[in-house]
């Protein structure tokens, strides 16, 4: 697979199939993804890779949770600027709306759009999570460097034929995976990946996003042609 297929066909899956993955894929996966650049070559990430029982007591345990705290625990650090500028304001929107324009869900149906929300924690039925942390020493460059594991490990599960969803809304669990997993006092959780074969007859998974053409995000100097 070219990497120019590898990054068309990575989506964010929200429908997987419950088909196993050996933990061979997952460790070949990460080793490549390893390959990521990081500045001063800190390689700053720290995985914990989750499947079967573990990943079904961590789910059921979110389950049983949310009935005390619905909207889950204070998150450890701030997803978006607040308040969100234009234009990212709009496309955060219309992402969101295109989503559940996609599987029937109104703006009225405060209800269907949390049911949305809540399948974050079922990882959308994927048999696979990788639970994502920094040390919390690490800054601004450092996550950086982690986005880029996150991404390589994204396409490279395109190459296994697996798909998959970066999902930072793990972060309104980071104690209760704290319990489950048992990271040192000093790592903080940054984001989840599910990983997974794709459910290719969910409607959800149609959903294809919009990007800025290039000229909205670049300035070209000096090119002569
Ligand atoms: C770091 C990161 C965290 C994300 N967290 C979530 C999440 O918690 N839940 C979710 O459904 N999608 C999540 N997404 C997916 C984004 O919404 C998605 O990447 C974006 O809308 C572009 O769509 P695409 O991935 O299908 O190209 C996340 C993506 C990234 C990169």
């Amino acid at each position: 697979m070219k990497v120019s297929e590898a990054l068309d066909s990575r989506i964010s899956c929200r429908a997987f199939l419950p088909d196993t993955v050996p933990a061979k894929t997952i460790r070949e996966i990460l080793s490549g993804a390893a390959r990521a650049p990081s500045g001063g070559n800190l390689q700053p990430w720290q995985v914990f890779a989750v499947a079967g029982e573990a990943l079904d007591a961590i789910k059921q345990d979110v389950a049983a949770t949310m009935a005390d705290l619905p909207r889950g625990e204070p998150w450890e650090y701030q997803v978006y600027p607040n308040p969100l500028k234009e234009p990212y304001a709009a496309r955060r929107f219309k992402c969101g709306e295109d989503l559940y324009d996609l599987i029937g869900v109104t703006r009225e149906n405060k209800a269907g759009r949390r049911d949305q929300f809540r399948r974050n924690f079922e990882l959308f039925g994927a048999p696979v999570g990788l639970f994502v942390y920094l040390d919390r020493s690490m800054g601004a460059p450092q996550w950086a460097d982690a986005g880029m594991f996150l991404q390589s490990i994204m396409l490279l599960a395109r190459e296994h034929g697996l798909h998959s969803c970066a999902q930072e809304a793990w972060g309104q669990w980071h104690s209760l995976l704290t319990r489950h997993l048992e990271p040192p006092k000093d790592w903080m959780f940054f984001c989840a990946i599910a990983l997974g074969k794709m459910d290719e007859t969910a409607p959800i998974n149609r959903l294809r996003t919009d990007r800025a053409e290039v000229e909205e995000f670049t300035q070209m100097f000096g090119f002569s042609d």
